[in-house]
């Protein structure tokens, strides 16, 4: 029996669902990429414990694509099991400060809900469309702030299924990185907020996400900010003074608003973008001497 049938045989809860040749672009906010040989939403901690083991007895390669924000999928697409976190993967619960948040929790919906619920921290996290569990691996930030700045700790499932919470510094966040990629799944985050006026909370909120709608681009499809922020500078900046906004390679586009985001501005392929990198690392690099490193994780590329 080979891995697919395997798989369609398990006799998952009635909420999780699998798919078998999934295009991911649909997955993806640049809505680019191939398909997915096996594609599943799942609803249960149990459910996930079972793929851990399968992944572990067939070792076909498994990746979590939380929102598919920070993401670019190969033009062949993935030969493995996307995970998708729904239903009870994706939680959250209020104890006076303290919240408990599913890692298949939006960053937006957690960003909104914590300032109905008069709880400060999470204000930054309304413009980042990513999930809280890509937001854990990639200690995803803006405006100063970052999101492993309010955990207290993190529960994973390591590839056995079983789970392990993680203290703060277990968690080793750094800039748009963490030790947490090392496990099979991020499942839950305790973060400490700070009570709050919920009117200031949702101004303070409103007004980020302005500044963002007014500095970066949010209509054309892209990943975010396509590579890390070198020391003490901006990469967006650099790309910018090195004049390659606007420069296009097939579909794909330098943005013209902010620099450092790519545009799938007309059906761009995988290889368009990683053409547009390779060509803004040259003229970067020539231009200002600085390597820029990417920060949008890669699927599906061997
Ligand atoms: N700048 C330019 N030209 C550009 C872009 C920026 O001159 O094309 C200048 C700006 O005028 C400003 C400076 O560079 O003086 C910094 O720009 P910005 O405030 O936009 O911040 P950034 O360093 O470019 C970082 C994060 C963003 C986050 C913003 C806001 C990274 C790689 N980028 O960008 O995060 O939203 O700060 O806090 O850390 C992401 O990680 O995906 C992301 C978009």
């Amino acid at each position: 029996m080979n891995w697919k049938d395997a798989l369609s045989q398990i006799d998952f809860q009635q909420h999780t669902r699998l798919r078998f040749q999934e295009p991911l672009a649909k997955h993806t906010h640049f809505g680019i990429g191939g398909e997915a040989t096996a594609y599943i939403e799942v609803s249960t901690i149990d459910d996930l414990a079972i793929l851990a083991q399968f992944h572990r007895e067939w070792k076909v390669p498994v990746a979590v694509i939380g929102k598919g924000s920070n993401l670019l999928v190969s033009d062949k697409g993935f030969n493995g099991l996307c995970i998708r976190l729904i239903g009870e993967l994706a939680n959250l619960d209020v104890d006076g400060t303290i919240v408990t948040v599913g890692a298949g929790q939006s960053l937006p919906g957690l960003s909104k809900l914590m300032s109905k619920n008069g709880l400060s921290g999470v204000e930054f996290a309304l413009g980042i469309p990513g999930s809280v569990g890509g937001a854990l691996i990639m200690n995803a930030g803006a405006w100063g702030s970052s999101f492993g700045d309010v955990v207290t700790d993190v529960t994973v499932m390591q590839d056995t299924g079983e789970l392990l919470t993680l203290t703060h510094d277990e968690a080793q966040f750094e800039y748009r990185h963490s030790g947490l990629e090392a496990y099979f799944c991020v499942i839950t985050a305790t973060l400490k907020l700070q009570p709050g006026d919920v009117d200031e909370i949702t101004s303070k909120m409103n007004t980020l996400f302005k500044q963002k709608i007014e500095t970066q681009p949010f209509v054309e499809e892209n990943a975010g900010c396509m590579f890390k922020n070198p020391p003490d500078d901006s990469a967006g900046r650099l790309i910018d003074i090195s004049g390659l906004k606007g420069h296009r390679i097939g579909g794909a586009e330098v943005s013209t608003i902010h620099g450092n985001f790519i545009l799938n501005l007309d059906n761009a392929t995988a290889n368009d973008v990683l053409d547009l990198v390779a060509y803004i690392q040259k003229h970067v690099k020539e231009k200002t001497g600085i390597s820029l490193q990417t920060e949008v994780k890669r699927l599906g590329f061997g």
